[in-house]
C-alpha cells in the first residue's frame, strides 16, 4: 500500500502545512503503508494554457514536472492533499497543478483509490479550501476519507492538537485502502460526474479518442 502527500506550501521546512501531511504519511506508515512525501514548490510546474493537446494527444505540451507528479498519483492508494489558505484559496502552486489535470479527470486516473486534505491558516477561509481540495479528488475518482482544516493564528498549541488529528486522519485513509471502504455518498457524487464527463467525452469522440478508448475499456462507456 502507498500514500503520496503533497505540500504546496513555498515555507519549507517552516511550513505547517508540511507538519500536517508529515503527520498523516506517518499515521499511514502505522497501519502498513510506504509514504512519499512531494513538495510542489520544489517542482517546476508550467501554467495550463487550455490548448487542450492533452485531450486531443495524451501529452502534455510543457517539458516540466507535472507528468512525474501525476505519475506518483496514479501509481499511489493514496493521495493527500496539503495546502495553506491563500486568499481565501489554495496555493497558487497546487492550484497550477490542479488546473493541469483536466484531460487526469477525464480519465478518472484516481478511480478506485482514496484520499484526504490537510488545509492550515491564519484564521478564515480554511473550510471552503478542504472542501475544494476533497472535491477536487472526488473529479479525479478517489473516495475521501475526511480532511482537517485548521486555523492556527500563532497558536502552537493548536498545531500540535491538529497533528494528532492529522496522524488519526492518516491510519483511517490506510485503514479504508485496506478494507476498500465504501462512501455511498461519494460514489454518488462520482457517478454524477461521470454521467458529466461521459457526455463530454462521447461528444469530442473523434478528437479525443485515447479518452474514449479507455472509457470503453473500463466498462464507463
Ligand atoms: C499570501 C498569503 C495569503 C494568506 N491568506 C490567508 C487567508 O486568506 N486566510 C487565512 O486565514 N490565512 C491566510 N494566510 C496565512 C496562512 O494560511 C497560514 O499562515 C498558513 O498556516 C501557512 O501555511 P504554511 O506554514 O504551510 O506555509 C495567508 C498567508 C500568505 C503568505
Amino acid at each position: 500500500m502507498r500514500i503520496v502527500g503533497i505540500n504546496s506550501s513555498p515555507r519549507k521546512q517552516r511550513s505547517r502545512t508540511l507538519k500536517l501531511v508529515e503527520a498523516v504519511l506517518e499515521g499511514g506508515k502505522t497501519r502498513g503503508a510506504d509514504t512519499e512525501l512531494i513538495e510542489v514548490c520544489s517542482l517546476n510546474i508550467q501554467y495550463c494554457i487550455g490548448c487542450q493537446v492533452c485531450c486531443a494527444e495524451g501529452r502534455c505540451v510543457h517539458e516540466d514536472d507535472f507528468a512525474a507528479l501525476l505519475d506518483a498519483m496514479v501509481h499511489a492508494d493514496g493521495v493527500v492533499f496539503g495546502s495553506p489558505v491563500y486568499m481565501y484559496g489554495v496555493s497558487a502552486q497546487l492550484k497550477a497543478v490542479i488546473d493541469r489535470m483536466e484531460e487526469p479527470v477525464y480519465r478518472q486516473v484516481l478511480a478506485g483509490k482514496y484520499g484526504c486534505s490537510v488545509v492550515t491558516a491564519g484564521s478564515a477561509g480554511y473550510e471552503g479550501v478542504l472542501r475544494y481540495l476533497n472535491c477536487m479528488l472526488n473529479q479525479l475518482g478517489a473516495l475521501t476519507v475526511g480532511g482537517l482544516a485548521v486555523r492556527l493564528d500563532e497558536n502552537i498549541e493548536a498545531l500540535e492538537g491538529a497533528r494528532s488529528e492529522a496522524f488519526t486522519l492518516g491510519q483511517t485513509l490506510a485503514e479504508a485502502i485496506r478494507t476498500n471502504r465504501r462512501y455511498p455518498d461519494q460514489d454518488r457524487t462520482i457517478e454524477k460526474n461521470r454521467d458529466r464527463i461521459r457526455r463530454f467525452i462521447t461528444a469530442n469522440k473523434e478528437s479525443w479518442p485515447h479518452i474514449y478508448e479507455l472509457w470503453v475499456e473500463k466498462g464507463w462507456m
